[in-house]
């Protein structure tokens, strides 16, 4: 009897705290709640799906952060998490059913829109993602070396770039494709519309391809072109963006989701580095693949797709960049690097990157707390993944997913995408470029002697392949310098390349573009030692 009236008095003490979802009556609003309190759900509304479901791990059962599970041992038979939009109406009679029934308060979390459930879901699933990351990685990928060295070739290309191409290709999607939603008319054509664009760019270079990657489930296809690697085809770069757009309160064909920040601006700064590098016959050594992704918005199904066949191919995929919204500067810094879902040591390069190539540029840190776009599928698949993002997070552009995410309401000059343009740039040659210096298809050749004050030696004819480097170092005693140069054998004023420091350790290194003749030139600049290295790839 005592018993029974304590428990009562519990329950009418719980029931007061269970009601208090702040919401009016007749609204949608997001709750997450474990698999007992959904079960209780669906009974109450049979048709109920979830928006999204995760695992969740035994030690956040036991620290009691999640409502509405069973047990701890629940956890090891696989319990879930479960994030579902619902009447507001129906939230007093859960609380009741879960009183009358499981006996418990709390069976569900309230959560202010889809974003923050999503962000708690995933907050929840951290601990098996993580793990599940580190095996994959390890398989897949090679790491590189992150090494910094391709200025001659960056500089020049950052200073061609254009903001007036970037408001172009963000004009074009946004007010010819006003509604790119996954499943409508739009969305489809402005798939085909950008497959031509890279093509038409491509020019009939025979080593870039540009297709349509189809999905089985949906009408939108992704985008993807393709600059073959010269040295290295196998190892992969990744730049990407997403071509859908939404609107969070209707998806018709007639409804407007002109998406000009999300995410026109992020297809358009890649459409300006795959240009700049076009304009420049660049070509690298690695592979480097630009992705427009269909149905992000819908949950990041297009990418979630192609990052699954790419790892399910076992494809050396050795970074991704990720860049959805560049053009609306929301807070202080310039460039906000999210450190979730992402891969620090390649989000402390691209932030090295910044700083050298782009020195009067700002970086900031910030998270979105959950999957929130394309680097997450990747990321899913243990690949080294980076988000720079053009405001902090709470400071983003608060038009994205209505009918007001016009290029009007973001920078209408590109600037500030031409910022994320720059440094993808720099990411894709950076990147792109490097590689094994010593791949089965390039030959190391080294001298060593000794000269005395003023004397030169030359080296030569190496016979160096286009798309290869033409590498020179010394060590030694003395005060030795080098030059390099392609056709002829260099002197002291005409080089491709010089290393004149005051020791006898130089490196010096030239892009060959065509099949040539390499030499070389060492002078003692005081008497002393050298071992000279040729590292180059063979015609
Ligand atoms: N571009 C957004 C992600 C975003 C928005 C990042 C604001 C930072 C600040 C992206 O297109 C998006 O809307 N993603 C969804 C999640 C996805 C899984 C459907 C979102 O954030 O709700
Ligand atoms: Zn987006």
């Amino acid at each position: 009897m005592q018993r029974k009236n304590a428990l009562s008095a519990l329950a009418l003490a719980a029931s007061l705290v269970c009601l208090s979802v702040p919401a009016h009556a007749g609204e949608k609003i997001w709750i997450s709640l474990g698999d007992v309190a959904f079960g209780e759900l669906q009974k109450l509304q049979p048709a109920t799906r979830p928006t999204a479901s995760v695992a969740v791990s035994e030690a956040q059962l036991r620290r009691g952060e999640i409502a509405g599970l069973a047990t701890p041992a629940a956890a090891l038979k696989g319990e879930k998490v479960h994030l579902v939009q619902i009447d507001e109406d129906l939230l007093p009679t859960l609380s009741e059913a879960l009183h009358e029934n499981q006996h418990r308060c709390g069976g569900y979390m309230h959560h202010a829109s889809e974003r923050d459930g999503r962000r708690a879901l995933d907050l929840h699933a951290a601990g098996s993602v993580n793990a599940r990351i580190l095996t994959d990685r390890r398989s897949l990928a090679t790491r590189p070396s992150y090494v910094i060295d391709q200025q001659t070739v960056v500089n020049p290309m950052l200073s061609q770039m254009q903001a007036s191409n970037i408001v172009q290709t963000i004009s074009d999607l946004s007010n010819n494709y006003t509604n790119r939603y996954y499943q409508t008319s739009g969305g489809v054509n402005a798939s085909d519309w950008l497959k031509n664009k890279w093509l038409t760019m491509a020019n009939g270079r025979t080593d870039i391809t540009v297709e349509q990657f189809t999905h089985s489930g949906w009408k939108q296809k992704s985008v993807i072109a393709t600059i073959k690697g010269t040295d290295n085809p196998n190892e992969i770069v990744v730049l990407g963006g997403h071509l859908d757009s939404i609107n969070g309160s209707g998806t018709t064909e007639t409804t407007r989701a002109p998406g000009a920040d999300d995410d026109a601006s992020g297809v358009a700064s890649i459409t300006e580095i795959y240009r700049t590098l076009l304009a420049n016959n660049y070509k690298p050594r690695r592979t480097i693949k630009f992705m427009a992704y269909a149905a992000e918005e819908v949950g990041l199904r297009g990418s979630a797709e192609i990052a699954n066949s790419f790892s399910a191919a076992g494809a050396n995929v050795v970074g991704v960049v990720q860049l959805d919204m560049t053009n609306y500067k929301g807070a202080a810094n310039d460039i906000y690097i999210f450190t979730d879902y992402t891969d620090s040591a390649q989000n402390t390069f691209v932030t090295n990157l910044i700083k050298t190539y782009l020195p009067t540029l700002t970086v900031g840190t910030d998270r979105c707390g959950y999957a929130c776009s394309d680097h997450a599928s990747w990321n899913a698949k243990g690949y080294a993944t980076t988000m720079p993002f053009e405001s902090s997070f709470s400071g983003d552009n608060k038009a994205i997913h209505t009918a007001n995410d016009t290029l009007a309401n973001s920078d209408s000059t590109g600037a500030h995408s031409l910022k994320f343009a720059r440094m993808g740039l720099a990411y894709a040659v950076e990147l792109g470029s490097d590689g094994p210096t010593t791949t089965p298809g390039n030959k190391t050749e080294t001298f060593t002697g000794s000269l005395s004050s003023g004397q030169t030696k030359s080296f030569g004819p190496f016979k160096v392949g286009a798309g290869g480097t033409f590498k020179l170092s010394t060590t030694g005693t003395g005060d030795i310098d080098i030059y390099g140069r392609l056709g002829s054998v260099p002197t002291t004023s005409t080089y491709g390349c010089k290393s004149d420091g005051s020791t006898a350790t130089e490196t010096c290194t030239i892009n060959v573009t065509a099949n040539s003749d390499g030499y070389v030139l060492v002078k003692g600049y005081t008497a002393g030692s050298y071992t000279l290295t040729v590292t180059y790839r063979p015609q």
